[in-house]
C-alpha cells in the first residue's frame, strides 16, 4: 500500500513544506528548497509485534557495559567508551581523517567484539591500502563495500556484529526514494532504518557524515536528533593536529574533546595536550589561560596583535575566538581601562587556532591585548582566568579548582582568577602564587608590575 507525494525540502536545514519557497522560511538561505518525491507507507504497515509498557521498577538497573573504541581520546569524547546499541555520528570536512580514525578504531574494537565497516565511498582495495599503511592488528572485522540501504541492513542482519561502521550516510541510498544520494530526506530515511536497525538488535553504530561548506552537518537539524552522539571531527588540514569534540552526548558530558595526531600510519592520541597549545615564551601580546572544554581543563595561549589602524573602521579579526567576544572585550577595555582602541587595529588568535568556548578565557584576551598594545611580556610564567563583565568586573568561573590544578602541573607559577568562594591558598602553597582579583583594573596592575 504505497502512494506518491512530493515535498519540498530545505537541503540546508532540512525544513519541510508543501509549496516552493525561493527563501526557506526556516533558515532563510536562498534556492536551497528542491522537491523531493517520497513513498509514503501505510500507517500501521509496519506495526507487528508491537511491545507493551512495563513498571518501571522491573527494570534492571545494572549498569551499561560500554566497550572501548581503542582510544583513551575518543573514549572520553563518548563518555566513557562505546554503549551497545548507542547510535554516534561522527561529521567532518572531507578529507579530514574520518575514514581513518574510524578504521584504527574498527581494527582495535575487533581484537574484541564482532565488528562491520561498511564501506559506500571508497573500494575494498582502497580501504586495504589504507590499512596497511595504518598497521593495524584485527581478529574479527569484516568489510562490505555497498551503497544500497537495503543490502547493508540485510549484511548487518546476517552478520549481527557488536559495532557498524557506515562510511558515509551521504553516499548511501534507499532506492524506495526517488532523491538522489545526499539528499536531506535520503540522509534523514537511511539514517532513521540504521537507527531503529542497531536499537531492535543492540548494535552499535557509528554513522560518518560530511559537513556544508559553512560547517553544518548535511541535513543537521535531522540527523542531530536522531542519533544519541553527536561529534564534530576538526582541524586545519594543513597543521597535523584533528580534535574530536562532542556537540551531543546523551550517555556523557558535551563538548568533551579528544586530541590526535596526523602521522604517516595514521591518528596518535596526545596525551598531554596543553603542551601543543602553549609555548611557554614570555613575550609581549601573548596571555596563556586554562579554559575548560568538557570536563577537561586546557592551558591555551592568546596571541594579540594591535597596531595603528589605517583604515576608517578599524580591523578586528580572530581565530578561535568569538569575534564578537572580541568586540565585547574591547569596549570594556576601552570604558574601564580608559584607552582609546578605535585608533588600533586588532587581531587576536589562539595557539593552533584551538576553538574556545568556555568565557573565562576574556581576561586571557584582555591582557594579550594590552600586552601588545604597550609592547610589554605580561608577569612572566603566569595564566589569566576570569569573564569580563560589562562593567569591567572579572566575573565567577566554572572549575575554578580543576583550572588552577592544571596551571600548577604545567608549572605555571601565577595565576591571575576571579575571587574565590573557598581559600585554596593553602591547597597551592609554594607551588603556584594565586592573585583573585576583581576587576580589569587590578588585573592590569598586578599582571604588568615590573
Ligand atoms: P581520510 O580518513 O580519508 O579523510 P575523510 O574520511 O575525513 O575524508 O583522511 C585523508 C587524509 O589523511 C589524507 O589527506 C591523507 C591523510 N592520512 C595521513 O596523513 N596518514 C594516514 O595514515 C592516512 C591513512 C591518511
Ligand atoms: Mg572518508
Amino acid at each position: 500500500m504505497s502512494s506518491k507525494l512530493s515535498t519540498f525540502i530545505c537541503q540546508n536545514c532540512g525544513t519541510e513544506t508543501s509549496q516552493y519557497f525561493g527563501k526557506c522560511l526556516n533558515c532563510n538561505s536562498w534556492n536551497s528548497i528542491v522537491e523531493e518525491i517520497k513513498s509514503k507507507r501505510s500507517k500501521y504497515q509496519d506495526i507487528k509485534n508491537s511491545k507493551k509498557a512495563i513498571p518501571f521498577n522491573e527494570i534492571s538497573s545494572k549498569k551499561i557495559s560500554r566497550f572501548t573504541s581503542g582510544f583513551k581520546e575518543f573514549d572520553r569524547v563518548l563518555g566513557g567508551g562505546i554503549v551497545p546499541g548507542s547510535v554516534v555520528l561522527i561529521g567532518g570536512e572531507p578529507g579530514i581523517g574520518k575514514s581513518t580514525i574510524v578504521l584504527q578504531s574498527a581494527g582495535k574494537i575487533s581484537l574484541s567484539e564482532k565488528v562491520l565497516y561498511v564501506t559506500a565511498e571508497e573500494s575494498l582495495e582502497q580501504v586495504k591500502i589504507r590499512w596497511e599503511r595504518l598497521k593495524q592488528d584485527s581478529f574479527d572485522l569484516k568489510i562490505l563495500a555497498e551503497t544500497n540501504l537495503s543490502q547493508i541492513i540485510e549484511e548487518i542482519k546476517r552478520i549481527n556484529p557488536s559495532f557498524a561502521i557506515i562510511d558515509s550516510i551521504q553516499a548511501i541510498h534507499n532506492h524506495e526514494m526517488e532523491s538522489s544520494p545526499g539528499s536531506v530526506s535520503q540522509v534523514r530515511a537511511c539514517s532513521s532504518e540504521l537507527q531503529n536497525l542497531a536499537k531492535d538488535n543492540n548494535i552499535a553504530l557509528l554513522i560518518i557524515g560530511h559537513v556544508t561548506k559553512d560547517g553544518a552537518l548535511a541535513g543537521p537539524k535531522t540527523l542531530e536528533h536522531l542519533v544519541d552522539v553527536v561529534i564534530n571531527f576538526e582541524g586545519d588540514k594543513i597543521s597535523s593536529h584533528r580534535l574530536l569534540r562532542s556537540i551531543k552526548n546523551r550517555f556523557g558530558s558535551t563538548f568533551e574533546i579528544g586530541i590526535f595526531e596526523m602521522l604517516e600510519a595514521g591518528l596518535r592520541e596526545i596525551k598531554n595536550p596543553s603542551s601543543i597549545f602553549t609555548n611557554k615564551e614570555n613575550i609581549s601580546g601573548v596571555a596563556t589561560t586554562i579554559t575548560n572544554e568538557g570536563t577537561r581543563p586546557l592551558a591555551v595561549d592568546i596571541q594579540a596583535l594591535v597596531s595603528k589602524t589605517f583604515y576608517s573602521n578599524p580591523r578586528r579579526t580572530t581565530t578561535g575566538i568569538n569575534i564578537n567576544r572580541l568586540h565585547q572585550i574591547l569596549a570594556v577595555i576601552e570604558k574601564h581601562v580608559d584607552i582609546k582602541l578605535s585608533e588600533f587595529d586588532c587581531y587576536v588568535a589562539t595557539g593552533g587556532g584551538f576553538a574556545i568556548n568556555d568565557p573565562s578565557s576574556d581576561l586571557g584576551v584582555a591582557i594579550s591585548i594590552l600586552s601588545s598594545l604597550k609592547n610589554i611580556p605580561p608577569l612572566a610564567s603566569s595564566s589569566f582566568i576570569g569573564e569580563l563583565g560589562l562593567s569591567g568586573q572579572v566575573r565567577k568561573t566554572n572549575n575554578l579548582r580543576t583550572k588552577i590544578e592544571e596551571a600548577a602541573r604545567l608549572g605555571i607559577k601565577n595565576i591571575v582568577v576571579p575571587k574565590l568562594e573557598e581559600d585554596l591558598n593553602n591547597n597551592f602553597k609554594n607551588i603556584i602564587n594565586i592573585k583573585e582579583i576583581s576587576n580589569i583594573k587590578e588585573a592590569l596592575v598586578y599582571s604588568f608590575r615590573q
